[in-house]
């Protein structure tokens, strides 16, 4: 085990979803903390820009790869084993969303949100198992949502794959515990990226105002100090943890509260 503080020495970390957002600023923190960091997203040119404003850029890589080819994930752990050796860190960041009522889907956007918010999740897990054996003190992050543990109208399949995430963490925090891997989920709130902008809203529906929503380098702080402290599971924002408290005893008041929350002319259901 490494005797030392973790993120004092030079630590190995990929981060999915680099090219912007959350994991933009993760990527930023973890190599101002001395990590050298792959940058896994589809969009190359976006993770070079950042991979180039990092200090000491040759120190990290950009791995351009879309998550939802199983072989592509494969190849991009192989390049991530060739240049880095093995991994301490892996932050599941990537994702996108689907701002919609369940009437309105279109078949291939919602597979795609299938495979990018929970297919590949499994994917990376599977093929970076054997490079955070290797590594020190590994640990994995997987960024989830306060949507994870209640349910709400116009995103019903994106908080569905927050909810499957959430599953993913409580099981695999078991499976991998012989190996000695930390599994720790990171219910993140409203966040100011490109998030919403980004995410099919076929019907036009309103998008939360983010203008009052944490920033990204707050996620990014949290998710270095889970790697140096690794938690079960962290919430960003306790109201949401207490609405999905309150949802498993009442369903009905958390319905009602939801509802008069989120305004957008939604019903509090009456049957
Ligand atoms: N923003 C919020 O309010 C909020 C709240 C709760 C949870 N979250 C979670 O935070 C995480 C980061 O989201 P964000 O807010 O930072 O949004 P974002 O700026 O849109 O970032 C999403 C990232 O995922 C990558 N990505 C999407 N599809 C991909 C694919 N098929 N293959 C590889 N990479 C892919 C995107 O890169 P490319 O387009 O270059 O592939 C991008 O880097 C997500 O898991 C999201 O669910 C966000």
């Amino acid at each position: 085990m490494n005797a030392e503080p973790k993120g004092a020495s030079r630590r190995r970390a990929l981060v999915t979803g680099a090219s912007s957002g959350i994991g933009e600023a993760t990527a930023r923190r973890l190599a101002q903390a001395g990590y050298r960091v792959a940058l896994l997203a589809r969009r190359e040119a976006e993770l070079e820009r950042v991979r180039a404003s990092l200090a000491d850029p040759e120190a990290h890589l950009c791995v351009p790869c879309d998550l939802r080819d199983a072989a592509a994930v494969a190849s991009a752990l192989r390049s991530v084993r060739e240049r880095l050796g093995a991994l301490d860190l892996v932050v599941q960041n990537a994702a996108h969303g689907y701002l919609a009522r369940v009437e309105e889907y279109d078949p291939k956007l919602l597979r795609s949100l299938v495979d990018t918010n929970v297919t590949a999740v499994l994917d990376i897990a599977r093929e970076s198992l054997p490079l955070l054996r290797a590594g020190e003190d590994p640990t994995m992050v997987l960024v989830s949502s306060i949507v994870a543990r209640r349910g709400i109208p116009g995103q019903v399949a994106y908080a569905a794959s927050k909810a499957a995430l959430n599953s993913i963490g409580e099981g695999l925090r078991i499976e991998w515990a012989s190996d000695g891997i930390a599994v720790c989920l990171l219910d993140v709130g409203l966040t100011r990226t490109a998030f919403f902008a980004a995410q099919p809203n076929p019907g036009r529906l309103p998008s939360p105002d983010v203008s009052a929503a944490d920033r990204p380098e707050r996620v990014a702080d949290e998710i270095l100090a889970l790697d140096r402290h690794p938690e079960p599971e962290r919430w960003l924002s306790w109201k949401w943890r207490a609405l999905s408290l309150v949802g498993l005893l009442s369903p009905r008041l958390s319905d009602r509260y939801l509802v008069r929350r989120m305004g957008g002319g939604w019903r509090t259901p009456e049957r």
